[in-house]
């Protein structure tokens, strides 16, 4: 089903109670299950490898694979797009179902220093800092093992387009953070793309990291951004500077989930694509799970996950939208010691 036709339904849902106001219908996610294997309980997150395992999808028919001529041929990835297009085509008017790419950049600098400082040192000072003397960590820029990690899915992209025969993303979207930005560049370049939906990802700022007081969550200006990537689009009225980001104040997680359910919605409601492309952190891709009644399941730095979505427009209000005030952080004025590797809060940091 196209947007135009999703919305109409929508509008048609509205139209019979006579509700005037859009505000009285909302998007409900949730997962197809038995696709994929990270949607499944059983499956450990921890040791589970994407590209050793053909990206988690689950060898099995589906009902489509009938009607399907020479389906035996098929790759596991052919049968499955053409179940997605079964579904769509089946679906009511106010339904739909995409299938979501979210991948989580690579090893950014920031993750490096966390390392090497320790966790509540990190956190409690060197996090608020822009970088040590000899790196920088303000919107970090991948490592080297970082590039490394995005090469290698982009090599799998490559694996899947030509031997799996995966149809590729139609939309890409990335969090307005360096390290997405370089991390969507490296992974998605150099693919044979269909003509028609080439890599050509748009920038929203919602798709960001949760707001932290670490400088790692603040973003770049926007001449900078559109310097470092001069392809990629931004979303309509992204200012110049981020609007966001306040020193020694985060963002709630409710506050998160409200947002990505705001930037999911905006997505769904703009964008008829049905295989979705979305670069982004790993806190921000576990709000994103969250809104979409995914279970949890933790990426490592360069992982991705793909989830089969249905949206339903449906009556009525949506979840509270009301958000909350950014609360304080509490830091250590000076660098806790390196040695102090049993605390674990900023009490022990003075
Ligand atoms: C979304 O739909 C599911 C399944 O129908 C239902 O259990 C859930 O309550 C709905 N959530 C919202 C927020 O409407
Ligand atoms: C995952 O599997 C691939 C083979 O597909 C291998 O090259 C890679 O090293 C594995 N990754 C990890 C983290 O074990
Ligand atoms: C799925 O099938 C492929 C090829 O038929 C096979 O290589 C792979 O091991 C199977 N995966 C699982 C999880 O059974
Ligand atoms: C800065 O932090 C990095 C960790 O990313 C570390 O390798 C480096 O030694 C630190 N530099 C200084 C001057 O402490
Ligand atoms: C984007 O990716 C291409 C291909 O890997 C690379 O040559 C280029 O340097 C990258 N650009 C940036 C800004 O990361
Ligand atoms: C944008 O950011 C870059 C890099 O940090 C900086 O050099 C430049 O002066 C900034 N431009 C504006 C208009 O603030």
């Amino acid at each position: 089903m196209n947007t135009l036709s999703w919305v109409l339904g929508a509008c048609a849902l509205l139209a019979s109670t006579g509700v005037a106001s859009a505000h009285q219908t909302h998007i409900n996610y949730t997962v197809v299950p038995g696709i994929f294997q990270q949607d499944d309980p059983t499956t450990d997150a921890s040791t589970f490898n994407f590209t050793a395992s053909n990206f988690g999808l689950i060898n099995r028919t589906y009902p489509s694979d009938s009607a399907y001529s020479g389906y035996t041929r098929k790759t596991q990835w052919q049968r499955l797009s053409r179940y997605i297009s079964s579904l769509n085509h089946h679906a009511h008017s106010n339904e739909r179902y995409s299938l979501l790419f979210l991948g989580r950049h690579g090893e950014g600098i920031h993750n490096a220093a966390e390392t090497y400082y320790g966790t509540p040192a990190w956190n409690c000072y060197w996090s608020e800092r822009d970088g040590n003397n000899s790196v920088v960590w303000a919107d970090a820029h991948l490592t080297q093992k970082g590039i490394s990690q995005a090469l290698a899915v982009n090599g799998f992209w490559k694996h899947l387009i030509i031997d799996e025969l995966i149809t590729p993303p139609e939309s890409y979207y990335t969090s307005p953070l360096y390290r997405c930005l370089s991390t969507a560049n490296l992974t998605f370049s150099g693919l044979d793309l269909p003509r028609k939906h080439p890599f050509v990802p748009t920038i929203k700022e919602l798709f960001r990291e949760g707001i932290s007081a670490h400088t790692c969550d603040r973003r770049s200006n926007k001449t900078y951004i559109h310097a470092s990537f001069p392809t990629y689009r931004f979303e309509k009225a992204f200012p110049e500077y981020d609007p966001y980001w306040t020193p020694l104040h985060a963002e709630t997680s409710t506050d998160q989930d409200i947002r990505s359910k705001k930037v999911l919605d905006d997505v769904f409601s703009n964008d008829d694509s049905t295989y979705i492309s979305v670069t982004s952190h790993s806190g921000e891709i576990a709000s994103l799970l969250r809104v979409l009644g995914h279970r949890v399941f933790a990426l490592g730095t360069g992982a991705a996950l793909p989830v089969l979505v249905k949206a339903t427009t449906v009556q009525g209000q949506g979840p509270t939208t009301s958000t909350e005030a950014f609360a304080s952080v509490s830091t250590c004025a000076t660098a806790p010691v390196a040695t102090a590797s049993s605390c674990n809060d900023c009490s022990c940091c003075t």
